[in-house]
């Protein structure tokens, strides 16, 4: 007998698949925040259900101690499929709603995978994503960033896992549940959309297969393949179109930048100094702040430093005259065997690499405080085409911040412009600090050559930034050869980290 442990199965899909899985004989624990007591069905019972709100950090605690309590020591299946939505415009979302959404879709999926990992042994682990995770929908750009980044953590997680847990995506296409209704739509909008039961039968078909991604439906694989081959095409029709950019109008031009005291940050304050931008640099590091500050201000810069940890205080944004140029920089890592590294860190990657610049970028909008004309820049990452073992938290914060770049490009274009930026390694003392081999340093590019490279693509209003031959060499590679790039990245990152050794 099969167990399986389904977290969102009080409604919808997760629901539809419990019944599923309840008449094929299996042993099931379902997961929900709502209390025992206000659930009808006969399905659960005080011995399968676990009351565990997974958008609160003690949800991962309350699991696992119910699967001791009911004496469970192996898991077959762990279906990740508990999701939230949110419909609306970019600017409009509040801090607390994007990090909610944030906390549900993808960090706890992340925290629970982490905890349940030795019981999973031998059997599967299943993100329920979304076909809209291809699609650069403005109206849920939180939402649909959120399913990217899933996608990206289980891209790299499963070179991570091979041999030991199985690791497979669905993206189940518009359904008729109760995640439209809760997120305010109106029944117009989603009554011709499949039945759950529909949906959920083909979700447990297509985890009955090996295959590592499933998208249920053809049209829907139609539509993903189509707008993962053609995105700039995509973003045309979605919007982003004909018009050109509207001109800037400022005189005096100021550029913000997160993560400004050291490293690509800083060279990117240099260079927009250089250009006669005023400079605004944000930065947890207060010293490190200062003394960039000191030296742009010796150059003549207007240069003004705030020191700020970006995911807790966003206060400073108020305060901010009006902005020209806006680069989300700030970015840490957490790198090692995801399975055996420090899971609040990891968090805290999600925490400032996505949900940072989501919360910014609205509050900006929402204040209007981004020039028409004005450029938002997103420093995602090379992984976002390749995987990257070892570094699977940071690969799914990349993922996800490429997918927001895009729909917040669709949404703003013509008023303002969006650039994203798919730097590999650079040499800095973030690449020293998380790189297991140091050896090659050299090799890594400049700051100072990327931050030409972004300003340059920046005043030309690119979309997106390859950086240098070796960047879109590798690339090329990740897409058309993606395992044998997997391989190469596991060799070159993932084996030289070493594992923690059996007691
Ligand atoms: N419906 C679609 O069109 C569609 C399309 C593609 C992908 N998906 C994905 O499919 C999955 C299931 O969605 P659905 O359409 O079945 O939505 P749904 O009917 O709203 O069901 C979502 C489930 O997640 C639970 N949940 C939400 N927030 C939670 C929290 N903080 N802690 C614990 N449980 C929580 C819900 O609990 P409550 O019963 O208390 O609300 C419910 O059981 C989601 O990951 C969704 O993103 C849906």
């Amino acid at each position: 007998m099969q167990t399986i442990l389904i977290t969102g199965a009080t409604d919808g899909i997760g629901l539809a698949m419990a019944r599923i899985y309840a008449a094929q004989g299996a042993r099931l624990i379902l997961i929900g925040r709502k209390p025992l007591a206000d659930l009808s069905d006969s399905l659960f019972s005080a011995e399968n259900y676990c009351q565990a709100d997974l958008s609160q950090l003690d949800c991962v605690e309350r699991v696992t101690l119910f699967l001791q309590t009911q004496m469970v020591s192996k898991l077959d299946l762990l279906i990740q499929n508990a999701g939230v939505g949110y419909v609306g415009a970019i600017g409009e979302q509040s801090a607390e709603s994007i990090q909610n959404l944030l906390a549900v879709n993808l960090t706890a999926p992340m925290r629970l995978t982490h905890a349940l990992f030795p019981l999973l042994q031998g059997g599967k682990v299943v993100f329920i994503s979304s076909v809209a995770s291809a699609l650069p929908v403005t109206k849920y750009a939180t939402y649909t960033a959120s399913k990217a980044a899933l996608d990206g953590f289980a891209r790299s997680l499963r070179v991570e896992l091979a041999g030991q847990v199985a690791v497979q995506v669905i993206h189940p296409g518009a359904t008729k549940t109760g995640m439209h209704s809760k997120v305010g739509m109106d029944e117009k909008q989603y009554r011709r959309f499949p039945a759950a039961e529909k949906v959920a039968k083909r979700i447990v078909d297509a985890i009955a297969t090996n295959r590592r991604t499933v998208t249920i439906g053809t049209v829907n694989a139609m539509v993903r393949n189509f707008a993962h081959t053609n995105q700039r095409f995509v973003e045309w029709g979605l919007g982003s179109k004909r018009r050109k950019l509207i001109a800037q109008d400022t005189a005096r031009l100021h550029v913000v930048i997160t993560g400004a005291a050291d490293g690509i940050g800083r060279a990117l304050a240099f260079r927009y100094a250089k250009a006669g931008f005023c400079v605004t640099g944000i930065d947890v590091d207060a010293a490190r702040a200062a003394e960039t500050e000191a030296e742009l201000r010796a150059l003549g810069t207007d240069a003004n430093f705030i020191s700020a940890d970006l995911t807790q205080d966003l206060s400073w944004i108020a305060a901010l005259p009006p902005i020209d140029v806006l680069i989300h920089n700030a970015g840490i890592s957490n790198t090692g065997h995801f399975i055996h590294s420090d899971v609040d860190k990891q968090a805290a990657v999600i925490a400032l690499n996505l949900v940072a610049p989501m919360q910014i970028s609205a509050e900006i909008l929402r204040l209007d405080k981004l020039n028409a004309g004005g450029s938002f820049v997103f420093i995602s990452s090379l992984s976002k085409f390749v995987s990257y073992p070892s570094a699977s938290v940071y690969a799914a914060s990349k993922d996800g911040l490429a997918h927001y770049a895009r729909c917040l490009r669709v949404a703003r274009w013509p008023q303002q412009h969006v650039l994203t930026v798919y730097p590999g390694p650079v040499r800095t003392a973030h690449a020293r600090r998380y790189s297991p081999d140091n050896s090659r340093e050299a090799s890594r590019m400049s700051p100072d050559v990327l931050a030409d490279k972004i300003f340059d693509a920046q005043q030309d209003h690119k979309r997106e930034l390859m950086p240098g031959a070796a960047a879109k060499g590798f690339a090329i590679f990740g897409r058309i050869a993606p395992r044998l790039a997997e391989k190469a990245m596991k060799r070159a990152l993932l084996d030289k980290f070493p594992l923690p050794s059996k007691q």
